[in-house]
């Protein structure tokens, strides 16, 4: 059946709320190639939204999940635990930017945003969250209060929950640095919330969703000192960021400061649905037992392929590997902003967290949303997985596997400026 076959079934069952966006029906993935129900190949510059940092199917990880799968499937971690849980969190607290760290599983990365929030509240005993404009958290009713951005996350969804605050995100392509999102904190703290009713603030190092734009230089540094003044807890979201996406296992180490909690998701596992909190020893034991948890928490098969994932990281050395990639990326594209400044305003990233942001006539305030869209659409019609991003709608954002062979980066590269030339 053709990819149009199945796009109009799936329109018959799926509510359009749960859209997708290319009508492509995966059959087969293997590390960064996807292949469809009409036997054609496309090189992933997405892996399926920064999960697949190990490649799609890694054989280490699929021989991991089958003993598992052998083994068993579930029994409930609250019920009668398992290893390989263990064995996690062993791994992910001693990787983890905090010295005397604890961890929970849950399953996806809204819930692991959700019970950071809740521990959050219980070592505080304090109601208010502060997040960033434009930061993404998740969907779920709390996360959508969280997230800053409006279509398609919160548009009628509301009402949120409250005791939730917004600070202007310190995009500095977008000429609004560090000191202006600070003062806007400080004045927060004055006309919204007393900073000693905060329980936490909540940053991306680097914003997904909201365009990609990583926080400045000492940015999380002065946020670190701010919460101490007030005994605020820092959560830091590394869903999108972590687990060698940026070039480091979590990219809070660039900022040298230690979080009170973390949130992880996606990388971790290679696919499979786990995701973790971590955090501070005092902070993370304050929920009573039984406050944290699910019946799927900590799944077997989500361990399994977790340890694996962290194996394949440190034997492929793939921090180093994503930050070459990385550069290779932004290099090709700083050469096509050498022949389009004034349609590509700007080019960065953080290890193989790469973007480059469109605009009309070089105006950075005339977002280019028109040419984003074309340009995904035709990228996939030459064989391109491209994904975009950006409160505005305008940013083209590449979260290739950090396994990537460099023939295949080449490639998509060249499919890429192919893709380009077409649309202007
Ligand atoms: C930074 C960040 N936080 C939270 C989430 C939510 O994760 P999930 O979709 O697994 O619930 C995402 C997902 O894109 C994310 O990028």
């Amino acid at each position: 059946m053709k990819n149009l076959d199945w796009q109009e079934r799936k329109d018959q069952v799926f509510a359009r709320g749960m859209g997708n966006i290319f009508p492509i029906f995966a059959v087969r993935a293997r590390n960064t190639e996807i292949w469809d129900e009409e036997g054609k190949r496309y090189i992933d510059f997405g892996s399926g939204i920064a999960v697949v940092n190990t490649g799609h199917s890694h054989p280490d990880v699929v021989a991991a999940v089958k003993e598992q799968l052998d083994a068993f499937s579930h029994t409930c971690v609250m019920v009668t635990p398992y290893a390989k849980a263990v064995e996690l969190a062993e791994r992910l607290i001693q990787l983890a930017p905090i010295e005397d760290a604890r961890a929970i599983f849950v399953s996806t990365g809204a819930e692991a945003v959700e019970n950071a929030v809740k521990i959050a509240r219980s070592a505080t005993g304090r109601p208010g969250v502060i997040a960033f404009s434009g930061g993404f958290h998740g969907r779920t009713n709390l996360c959508m209060g969280l997230t800053g951005k409006v279509i398609p996350y919160k548009k009628g969804f509301g009402p949120f929950t409250p005791e939730i605050y917004h600070a202007p995100f310190p995009a500095e392509y977008l000429g609004f640095g560090s000191e202006a999102s600070l003062a806007a904190l400080d004045q927060l703290f004055k006309s919204d919330i007393q900073a000693d009713r905060v329980a936490a603030i909540i940053i991306e190092p680097v914003q997904g969703e909201g365009g990609f734009y990583p926080v400045p230089d000492g940015f999380l540094k002065k946020l670190r000192e701010v919460c101490d003044i007030h005994g605020i807890l820092l959560i830091i979201d590394e869903i999108q960021t972590g687990i060698a996406r940026t070039g480091r296992m979590f990219a809070t180490e660039y900022a040298g400061i230690e979080p009170d909690i973390m949130t992880i998701a996606k990388g971790i596992a290679g696919g499979f649905p786990i995701a973790a909190v971590v955090g501070k020893k005092e902070v993370m034991n304050a929920p009573e037992p039984g406050g944290l948890g699910g019946t799927y928490a900590a799944s077997p098969l989500g361990c399994a392929a977790g340890l694996a994932v962290l194996d394949v990281i440190e034997k492929e050395s793939l921090c180093e590997r994503a930050i070459e990639a990385g550069n290779r990326l932004q290099a090709g594209l700083i050469k096509m902003q050498a022949d389009y400044p004034d349609l590509i305003g700007d080019v960065r990233g953080l290890g193989a967290m790469v973007a480059m942001e469109l605009i009309c006539n070089g105006d950075v305030n005339q977002p280019n949303t028109e040419l984003t869209k074309a340009l995904t659409s035709k990228a996939a019609e030459l064989g391109l997985i491209l994904l975009s991003c950006g409160v505005r709608a305008n940013v083209i954002r590449i979260l290739v596997p950090l396994t990537i062979p460099s023939t295949l980066l080449e490639e998509g590269l060249e499919v890429l400026r192919q893709a380009f030339d077409a649309c202007v």
